[in-house]
Order: C-alpha cells, then structure tokens, then sequence
C-alpha cells in the first residue's frame, strides 16, 4: 500500500527513483510523484502508473543525487496530480512522501488552519508536512527534530521520508506501523518500503523498528532515533534477493511467472526440511518452540484474503493429522473481537508479505495475552517475521504480481509440513502413513510441472468459453473447500467477474437458485473421499443446465461424462491435494483476465500489501 524509495549518494538519484517505484508499483498504481533536490527542489507528480510519470518528466530537469518518490494507493483524496506524493510544506522548504494514514489529520489540519496554513490537497500526508514545518519554524529545530516532534502528535500509521532543502545533504526516514528499510551502499544510502528498490545495489539493510527515526547522510552516517529521542543501534542484516527473482524474464506478467515458478518455490520450501528417503521432516521454527506447540489447546490461524484461505487449509490438515483443534480467523476480525486466547494457545499468522496491517495487530494482540505467536511469512525480515516468537519462511521468492499464488502454494506447504511432523510426533499417524505422506510431498514439485505442461491449453481453451460469464460459481469439499474459496478470489481479482467459493453441499442452501444455461460452474472434484457426493453435486448443476467445469484426478471418466468440460490433475494423498487442485484455477484465472483485457499484475483498486487498515 504505497511504494516509497529514496536516495541519497553519488549516483544521479532520477533512474534509481523510477526504476525504484517501477519495482514496488504492486503497493499502489493510481499516481507517482517524484522529489529531486539539485539547489532548487524540483517536485513532479502524475496520476496513473509510473509510465506517466517517466512521460511527463522527460522533457523536466531530473537532475541531482538526494530524491525521494512515491507510488500511491488512495486512502484520503481521490487519485490526482494535486494528491499525489509527494507534498510540500507551505514554505516550500520541507517536501514528504508517505505510507500509512494519519488518524487525526482532521485535528491537526483545523489546529494548523488556525497559525495559517493553507492546503492543496485533500490529504492526510499533507497535513503531516506542515505540522512539521510548523514546528521547525517555531521552535527553531533542525529537521529530523521537528520530524520527531511532530510524529509524537500523530495519531495512525506512517513510514514517511523528508527532505529539507535547507539541510539538503540528508533523508529523514520514520515507520510506525507501516514497513521502511534503509539500504547501506557504497558511499550512498537508499530508503524503501521493501528491499525490492534496493537490491540490485546493495544487500546490507537495516529493517525500522516502530517509532524509530533514521536520518541517512551524504557523508555516510546512518543513526537511528527512537521517537523517544533515545539512540538505537542499528542491526545490519544481509539479504539474499537475487535481481531475477524480481524480473519478469520471458513471462508476459509476473503472475503468470509466479504460477510456473511453483515447481521450483515448492521445492524450495521444502529444501532441507524434509527427507523421505531417510525418514524426516524438520521444521527449525517449530523445534524452537516444541514443548508449547505440542501441548497447545489449539491453534489460532490470523491472515488475510488468500493467506486466509491457506489457512483453512491448515484447519483440515492439523485436525486430521495432527488432531489439534483449530480455528481460523480473518485477522481484522480477531483483533477488534475480545477473543478467549491464553498462553496454552499458539497463534499462527500467514502472510506473504509480513506487513498486512491487520495481521500484525491481531498478532500483537494475541502475544499481549500470552499466546505463542508463530509466523509463517514470505518477506524476510518483515515485521510479522520479527514480531512473533518463531516461524518459518516460505521462500518463495518476491511475489510482484498482485493476486497471491506461488506464496500460497508455499503457505500450503509449509502448513502441511506442520502437521505432518506433528502428526507423527504426537502419535496421530502411524509410521507408513508418515513416510508415505513424505514421499508424496517430495512428488508435488514434479507434479505441479507435469499439470502445468499437461493442462495449459485445455485451460486456455476453457477460459475462452466462460470469459463472457458475469457470474461464475467454486465447489468444492473437504480439502478442496478453501481451494473453491480461493479459485473464486483470483477470478474476481483480476477479471472483474463475480464469482463465490462454496461447500459444494451448500450449494443447495442458495446458491442453486442462481444456476442456469449462463452459469458457469467450476467444480473441485479430485477427492477420494466423498467422491460420490461431489458426483451427485455435479448431477445436481447439470440438471440446471449450468455449464461445469471439473477438476479431476487423471483417468477419471464418471466425472468426463457429465461434466463439459474436464480439467485433470496428477493424483496424490488427500491432503496434499490442494497444492494440485489449485494451480488450474490461478492459470484459469489469469487467462480469462487476459482474454477480458484487464490489467494481470495491477488489477483496480487492489494492492499487494495492505497496510492500512
Ligand atoms: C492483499 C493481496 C492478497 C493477499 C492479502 C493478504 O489483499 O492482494 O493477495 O492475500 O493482501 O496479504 P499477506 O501479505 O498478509 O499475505
């Protein structure tokens, strides 16, 4: 939500601003603006994409080395020039770019109204600028003072960076709730609110902690502040981001990348964790913490959106194999809810990004009362991943394009991993099960390959049938369930078409009235058991007249039948089914958005890590 870079050094500040917002263009794309300091501030913003920005800037001088820029999701303001990032203080001397939301802006802007102020835009971050300069002028201070100051008055969330052109050679940088890392280069530094601006030039980063106030220099000094004015050391980590890992490569978007990269992310995630030759599986975050995980009353999974919908897998897979009970929670509900949660609880957050707003405080709430908080998290050093008291990451690599799928794949992993090593540690599942279960985990990176080789233009040809439908409807049972769910959220995502996950028993309970001759019906129907009732659930559409699409075990010919059109996947164990049954419906997804003309990576009003609440 919002994409912030800066930099300070040598180097000519204006590629490495735009390549920077190109990079974190998934946080926000309705406008970008940029602030380059050369003597003079010159200031440029755009409404829409960067590439407006680079248009509009081509014929501007661009010139000098300390800028920051910014790309935008709306909260406060509609998507315009005037409200784009970044915004200057009414003397021109202070200039601001920003993430989050400033809860009591209202307050602030009549109080600031009152000394003077006047305002351009309908923003929340404008309104932090002058309550800045406001103080600098006042009280005589020197930036990163006033910076300081001020933010003490500020109620919400904010990763913010400034520039003063009176005190030109240095970027002050400030996070409370909303993610900012500083990148330690040669002789320059960079500002950003993940690593992917900065990766390509250095891999030395320090991660902000809430309420701490960097101030980066052009002479190389780097400190950090609390808000409490009391110095911070920094704690220098070293990346291992590689530049492909963030590239489209050959692939049109990157979420069509992502879907194929799933061989390869499975695998990753399972690298040096699991040996079905020689009998084990190791998951190092839950070692850490065995004692508690294993005698837990239950398990609380947090997320959001598709990790929320992992996690419901990770409900069937620790009830059934590890027989731990387990509930699972949209985040933003849990944290305002006064939940029965205590030490003998583990709280599993899974998120992508680390950064989800809502996740993060559900979580904080959840370790106030003594829960074990366990992240599952892809973005290394995120604030989920620092936030809780173990975890595992998925490794799946950035995730660029904005509907989640190789880190759901890698969530979905890494759960089942969980409750396969619980399952045999606790007793829950025999041996021969267990070893089985690993045999077949090692399998789904080849057999992710082998479907996606297999079912690509069946595929394609499907989508091409349904991609006029304006509804669209997602069956599924058991394991499948949450596959339904999440099948139905990357068709709404990216294409624009309503659709809904159900209980394929439900179905009856509703949404059977909606079925007809226009109704396409995508039924998830690989399981083994219950296999004859998502048969007779498919009988039920089709005597409707609803057109079904079916995902089936390879062989299958009841379902080829009766179904029009059929889409088969490698068989493996019940629970690992989902790792399988979910990629035809991401490329399913991804085709029919691409055949709608919509915009793959940026749908509308989508970002990638919500931040905000
Ligand atoms: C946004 C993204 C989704 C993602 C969700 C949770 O809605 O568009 O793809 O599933 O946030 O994000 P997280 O980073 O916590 O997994």
């Amino acid at each position: 939500m919002c994409g912030i870079v800066g930099y300070i050094g040598n180097k000519q500040a204006y590629p490495i601003l735009i390549n920077g917002l190109k990079r974190l263009e998934y946080r926000g794309y309705d406008s970008a603006g940029i602030a380059i300091f050369n003597g003079d501030l010159n200031v440029y913003k755009k409404q829409g994409k960067v590439q407006e920005l680079v248009n509009f800037t081509k014929s501007k001088n661009t010139q000098g080395t300390i800028g920051i820029g910014h790309t935008r999701w709306a909260t406060h303001g509609e998507p315009n020039d005037t409200n784009a990032h970044p915004h200057v203080s009414g003397n021109g001397r202070l200039t601001l770019i920003h993430n989050g939301i400033i809860e009591n802006y209202a307050l602030l802007k009549e109080a600031l109204k009152k000394e003077g102020h006047t305002f351009q835009s309908e923003t929340d971050t404008e309104v932090l600028v002058h309550l800045i300069e406001e103080l600098q002028t006042r009280e005589n201070l020197k930036i990163e003072e006033a910076v300081r100051v001020a933010l003490s008055k500020v109620i919400g969330a904010y990763a913010i960076v400034v520039i003063d052109r009176e005190d030109p050679d240095k970027l002050v940088a400030a996070r409370k709730a909303s993610p900012l890392v500083v990148g330690i280069g040669e002789d320059e530094f960079f500002v950003a609110s993940d690593p992917t601006p900065i990766a390509e030039f250095t891999q030395k980063v320090v991660f902000l902690n809430d309420e701490e106030i960097a101030v980066v220099t052009r002479d190389g000094d780097l400190q950090i502040k609390s808000i409490e004015n009391e110095i911070q050391n920094p704690f220098i980590q070293e990346l291992d981001i590689k530049i492909e890992e963030m590239e489209k490569g050959d692939f049109e978007h990157y979420m069509l990348k992502e879907i194929y990269e799933q061989p390869k992310t499975v695998a990753d995630c399972m690298r040096g964790r699991v040996n079905a030759a020689e009998g084990w599986i190791k998951v190092g975050g839950v070692d850490t913490c065995k004692d508690r995980i294993f005698n837990a009353n239950r398990f609380i999974i947090a997320a959001c959106g598709t990790s929320w919908h992992a996690g419901l897998i990770g409900e069937y897979l620790f009830e059934e194999l590890a027989r731990i009970p387990v509930e699972v929670e949209y985040a933003s509900e849990l944290r305002y809810r006064n939940p029965i949660i205590n030490e003998k609880d583990v709280v599993i957050a899974l998120s992508q990004s680390g950064e989800t707003a809502d996740t993060l405080a559900a979580l904080e709430m959840a370790k106030s009362k003594g829960a074990l908080c366990y992240g599952i998290v892809n973005n290394v050093g995120s604030s989920i991943a620092r936030l809780t008291h173990a975890g595992s990451y998925i490794h799946a690599g950035p995730e660029i394009g904005v509907a989640s799928t190789k880190a759901f794949t890698g969530q979905v992993t890494l759960l089942s991993m969980m409750a396969i090593h619980l399952g045999y540690e606790r007793g829950t599942i025999p041996r021969s099960y267990y070893l089985q279960l690993l045999e077949e985990l090692e399998n789904i990176p080849n057999k992710i390959d082998r479907l996606l080789k297999n079912a690509q233009k069946q595929i394609e040809f499907i989508a091409g049938e349904i991609k006029d439908a304006p509804n669209a409807l997602y069956l599924g049972r058991g394991y499948n369930f949450p596959i339904a769910l999440e099948g139905a959220l990357k068709l709404k995502e990216i294409s624009y078409i309503h659709a809904e996950g159900y209980p394929a028993a439900e179905m009856k309970h509703g949404p059977i009235a909606l079925i007809d001759e226009n109704m396409p019906v995508i039924v998830i129907a690989t399981n083994k058991s219950a296999y004859e009732k998502i048969v007779s659930n498919i009988q039920e559409v089709k005597a409707r007249k609803g057109k079904v699409i079916a995902i089936v075990k390879e062989g299958d010919s009841i379902i080829r039948e009766i179904a029009d059109y059929t889409i088969e996947i490698p068989d493996t164990d019940e629970p690992l089914t989902p790792l399988l049954s979910v990629i035809p419906l991401q490329l399913l997804s991804y085709h029919i958005a691409l055949m709608r003309g919509c915009n793959v990576d940026q749908p509308r009003n989508l970002a990638k890590s919500v931040t905000v609440e």
